[in-house]
């Protein structure tokens, strides 16, 4: 993935034991295509040295104000230009102080008073003192001047004491910033989702389920958490982490996501209906494990109620989407389903090569016709689906 190809970071890391997370955040980040310039004060080198910053970027470390690789000497203030974001991990109880109060006496708290492009901090610090009034007095101010904060997380500290005040982990310290600098185009919209497979039980320890890993819908859940919606997020049996700030809800049956998904949508603006939900369910599973003896075993299967016409059927129905794997005719079984359930949108998916893999190739039908977006990485393409469904919601479809 490419999400930061063409961006410029700046990171600032200031003097916490977080800062060896803050390495594997410059490798995340150069992975994924951006140029990270490193301004290292004098006591996160204490922590985690320069060396180290410049053989993950390829690039010189910042640890001065008068650095003369600036042939004007105004490293504080030409870093920041054409930067796409300035973002000091980790951020220490000590330099939130400082921010708030406008202090500029080492080079990464110039930087921030003289930064042109979005400032981001991830406070890391014992939890007494992030609990400390004036720490979060500081915080206050800082989120009032435009700042944002990321984190801190819950959890065992560097000290071996229990509470708030962890620096999220690098990864997530990655999607948040992302998130950060996309446009919100579902600012106060909420959005229901199903993802993964459902299991339907033949006994306690046997039943029966598909191959869908749940990567297309979480990664829509995510997309939508990045375009500013509030994500509700019910998800079948999947080893997947919950993306950042979105709510989830997790079930195993068809019945269950039924239920929770029942529960959820009043109130919801759009459902995306993701899942690949089990059509059928054993009528009786077995009280305790089915044994083996008989030469066959019959089942009896009922029908599981579709949970996404239910949703499309109701007088206060949120915006449809329907999503159609198909091993053949895409076209004509997804329009059949669109129209079947009174859909706004259906993706279509081929799945010749099975479920639970990292990329998709969909096509997107609607009233107006069919889309097809180029095969990518399922982030890439959830994101191209948000893409069109803002279009939906704000009746500006048209082909294109
Ligand atoms: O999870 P991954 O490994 O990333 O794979 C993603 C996926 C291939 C599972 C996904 O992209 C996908 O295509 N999901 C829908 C699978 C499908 O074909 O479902 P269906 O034809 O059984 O149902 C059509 C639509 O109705 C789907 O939106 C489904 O969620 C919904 N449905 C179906 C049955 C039911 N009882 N309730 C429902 O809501």
């Amino acid at each position: 993935m490419n999400e930061f190809l063409g961006k410029r970071i700046v990171l600032g890391v200031t003097g916490g034991v977080a800062a060896y997370k803050a390495a594997e955040l410059v490798r995340l980040l150069v992975k994924a295509g951006a140029e990270v310039d490193v301004a290292l004060t004098a006591a996160g080198a204490q922590f985690v040295g320069a060396a180290t910053f410049q053989a993950l970027t390829g690039r010189r470390v910042w640890q001065a104000l008068w650095d003369e690789r600036m042939d004007n000497g105004m490293a504080h203030i030409d870093l920041t230009r054409g930067a796409t974001a300035l973002l000091v991990a980790p951020a220490t109880a000590d330099f939130l102080a400082k921010l708030a109060h406008g202090f500029a006496d080492d080079l990464l708290s110039t930087l921030c008073l003289a930064r042109d492009c979005p400032l981001l901090v991830a406070p890391a610090m014992n939890r007494q003192m992030w609990e400390n009034p004036a720490t979060q007095r500081n915080v206050v101010q800082l989120r009032s001047d435009g700042i944002k904060v990321l984190g801190p997380a819950h959890g065992e500290q560097a000290c071996g004491e229990v509470g708030d005040g962890r620096m999220l982990e690098a990864a997530e310290l990655f999607d948040d910033l992302y998130a950060a600098l996309q446009a919100k185009p579902l600012a106060g919209r909420r959005v229901l989702l199903t993802a993964g497979p459902t299991f339907e039980a033949l006994d306690p320890v046997r039943g029966l389920t598909n191959s869908s890993s749940g990567k297309m819908g979480f990664a829509l859940a995510r997309a939508c958490a990045e375009a500013g919606a509030e994500v509700t997020l019910v998800a079948g049996p999947v080893t997947l982490a919950t993306p950042r700030g979105v709510r989830r809800v997790d079930v195993q049956s068809a019945l269950q996501m039924h239920d929770a998904a029942m529960q959820a949508v009043p109130g919801q603006d759009v459902f995306i209906a993701v899942a690949a939900v089990a059509d059928y369910r054993p009528r009786n599973a077995a009280e305790h494990k089915i044994k083996k003896g008989s030469a066959s075993v019959t089942l009896e299967l009922e029908a599981n109620p579709d949970i996404l016409a239910e949703v499309a059927a109701r007088p206060d129905a949120p915006l449809c989407v329907g999503f159609a794997a198909e091993s053949r005719d895409l076209g004509t079984y997804a329009e059949g389903k669109r129209i079947a359930k009174k859909l706004a949108l259906v993706v279509g998916n081929l799945v010749q090569d099975g479920l639970g893999g990292d990329t998709n190739s969909v096509t997107l039908f609607d009233e107006t016709g069919s889309y097809g977006l180029p095969p990518a990485d399922k982030s890439e393409v959830a994101r191209g689906i948000v893409k069109h469904i803002v279009r939906l919601l704000e009746g500006t479809n048209e082909q294109h």
